[in-house]
């Protein structure tokens, strides 16, 4: 039997954005609305992630989707997600991202933001200028994995110059 798509993988919805309800966070950092995903994270919450996910690919014409629910079984992948209460107080996802561990021939070993992607509707409000200091307390000393957008050029000229880009 044909695999059934998700409705976002459906080149019919290509033009469609949905912010997905997020229920049962139970460990989150409030006030940038950040919670992280692990092994132990319920489907319904990586599969939010790889929503955006695809977001991010259809948006960026990149030709490869940056995460899977599945593939928490190491410890090489920080996803997140990034919630905000909408109007009648449910939960939406936001935004959604991935940290990954990188390991060089030619550079120290570092965690890097491989991708990172707000809802249209969510966008220039400084929800990243938020969410970038608890990322550093969270990961740690990290860089900005290649190639940038030019709202993420933007943001890095304006407010966080000292992180490398790799
Ligand atoms: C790039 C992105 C992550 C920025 O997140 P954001 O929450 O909108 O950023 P903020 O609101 O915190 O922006 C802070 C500042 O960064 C700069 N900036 C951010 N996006 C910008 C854009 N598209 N154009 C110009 N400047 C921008 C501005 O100086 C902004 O301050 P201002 O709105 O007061 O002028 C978001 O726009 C996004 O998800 N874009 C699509 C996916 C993407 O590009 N991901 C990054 C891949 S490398």
């Amino acid at each position: 039997m044909a695999r059934r798509w998700d409705s976002y993988e459906n080149p019919a919805n290509f033009y469609s954005l949905q912010a997905p309800r997020i229920n049962g966070v139970t460990s989150w950092r409030k006030r940038a609305g950040l919670f992280w995903i692990d092994a132990e994270s319920p489907m319904a919450h990586r599969k939010a992630i790889e929503r955006y996910a695809y977001y991010f690919k259809r948006e960026m014409a990149f030709s490869g989707v940056q995460y899977e629910p599945s593939e928490h079984t190491d410890k090489t992948c920080k996803a997140f997600g990034i919630v905000k209460d909408d109007w009648s107080g449910k939960c939406r996802l936001i935004g959604a991202g991935c940290f990954r561990f990188r390991q060089y021939t030619n550079h120290p070993s570092e965690w890097v933001l491989q991708w990172i992607y707000f809802h249209p509707c969510a966008r220039r409000r400084g929800h990243l200028s938020e969410v970038f200091p608890v990322f550093e307390t969270d990961v740690g000393k990290f860089s900005i994995e290649r190639p940038l957008s030019l709202g993420m050029s933007a943001f890095l000229e304006k407010y966080a110059t000292k992180f490398d880009v790799v």
